[in-house]
């Protein structure tokens, strides 16, 4: 499992394009969104699908005014929030994937491929939604290793999308930068001209 504020530079990358929204799927056990309070984002949204998760994280950041954690799946939760969003650029950490993982459940248990491995459903949503802002938003993706057909979660067909589904999807104007380190990240930024990595 890696975390976002192990990217390099992430966090002067955010401060120089002063993103003070922070939107993640996957809340799992409310690393990201604990990292993201310490960043100092003004408002942080997170969705996690199973039930358990997201009641335990609810009640960890009830006193945090400023965050949100809705229970249900990424899709439905993107789809929600981000015509209410007006805010640009926006931070996205996308994680979400084998529900329950942390709580004993299998990562077969989940027969729905959109809500198992969900990431190009998200990316659809986000480019689709995000486009009026000119895409000027940094979207961070856990786990590059999945994402590969080597990997084991992919032969075992749990896994669907492979990196160059993700590069393909990324609209002009953006580009994609990969880190090696933990399990891997994607960075999706606007391109170099505009910001400094
Ligand atoms: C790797 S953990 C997230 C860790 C967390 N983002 C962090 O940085 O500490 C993945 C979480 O995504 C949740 N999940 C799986 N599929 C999901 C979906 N389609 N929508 C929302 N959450 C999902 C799982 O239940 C699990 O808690």
């Amino acid at each position: 499992m890696g975390k976002w504020n192990k990217i390099p530079r992430i966090h002067d990358l955010i401060k120089q394009r002063r993103i003070q929204t922070f939107v993640e799927t996957g809340t799992g056990r409310g690393n990201g969104v604990r990292a993201a309070l310490d960043h100092g984002f003004k408002r942080i949204y997170s969705a996690e699908k199973f039930k358990k998760a997201a009641n335990l994280a609810k009640q960890l950041f009830s006193p945090h005014k400023n965050v949100l954690i809705v229970e249900g799946c990424s899709e439905d939760f993107l789809n929600n929030l981000l015509p209410l969003l007006d805010e640009n650029p926006i931070f996205f950490w996308l994680d979400a994937h084998f529900p329950g993982e942390f709580h004993g459940v299998k990562r077969s248990a989940c027969e729905n491929e959109r809500i198992r491995s969900p990431i190009k459903y998200e990316l659809e949503i986000i480019f689709k939604e995000r486009k009026k802002y000119g895409f000027q938003d940094i979207i961070a993706i856990d786990d590059l290793r999945m994402f590969n057909k080597s990997f084991r979660l992919f032969k075992q067909k749990l896994v669907t999308t492979e990196l160059w589904e993700i590069k393909a999807m990324i609209p002009k104007g953006m580009t994609c930068t990969q880190y090696k380190q933990d399990h891997g990240y994607i960075l999706i930024h606007s391109t170099p001209k505009k910001i400094m990595l």
